[in-house]
């Protein structure tokens, strides 16, 4: 499966179109668990497409405050033995070491990275965007056939473990976005009552 050739900057875009394959996929895809995520996974071909998909995110003044660590797994398993003694050494919770489980059972990882700082567009706004990202991420990942998982984790807000990813001074976690095949069919969770968070206003 190829993505369709890249448009020339300033020419026109295909019209949207109603696609029946789209919406069903958007009323479908659920987030598979991390640690259920296995091979297959996508390859470095399907890995760049999934990144090209995810950076045609909306954001505003085009800042693109965000950008992208591909992190394999051995990568991953290293750095989880550091943050397993880290946590140790901090005195957290065995919990801690625990969901280290999700951040290396993927056979690949998309670490999300907000790059958002004082500048023309609120950093609000540019954080958002990486949220975007991560989410165009996920619909790319399942185009493509792949579960996908988005975690944060104590480790995403510990100033000792960002490096170990990484992480500049400065930057956040917008997530880890593990992509795989998941092991079991996934089950439909509860989602929100429409009805109570919608307003119509003429
Ligand atoms: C910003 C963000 C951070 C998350 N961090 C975690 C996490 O650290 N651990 C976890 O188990 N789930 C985490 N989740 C929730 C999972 O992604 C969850 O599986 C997902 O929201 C389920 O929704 P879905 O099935 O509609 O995709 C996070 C979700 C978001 C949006």
């Amino acid at each position: 499966m190829t993505l369709p050739p890249p448009v020339d900057l300033g020419a026109p875009l295909p019209s949207p179109t109603p696609s029946p394959e789209m919406l069903a996929r958007l009323a479908t895809r659920r987030s598979a668990p991390a640690q259920a995520l296995t091979e297959p996974g996508p390859d470095a071909g399907q890995v760049a497409d999934i990144l090209t998909l995810a950076a045609r995110s909306p954001d505003h003044g085009k800042l693109f405050p965000w950008r992208f660590v591909v992190l394999g797994p051995v990568s991953r398993a290293e750095i989880a033995e550091q943050l397993g003694a880290m946590a140790v050494a901090k005195g957290l919770p065995s919990k801690a070491r625990a969901v280290l489980a999700k951040l290396t059972a993927a056979p690949t990882t998309v670490l999300v990275i907000s790059t958002a700082a004082p500048a023309s567009k609120p950093v609000w706004e540019q954080q958002l965007s990486a949220g975007a990202v991560c989410m165009n991420l996920e619909h790319a990942a399942s185009a493509f056939g792949f579960a996908s998982s988005w975690i944060t984790d104590w480790y995403s807000y510990d100033a000792d473990a960002l490096p170990l990813f990484g992480v500049g001074e400065g930057e956040k976690v917008a997530g880890f976005i593990h992509l795989g095949t998941a092991l079991e069919p996934l089950l439909e969770r509860d989602r929100p009552d429409l009805t109570a968070i919608t307003q119509h206003r003429p």
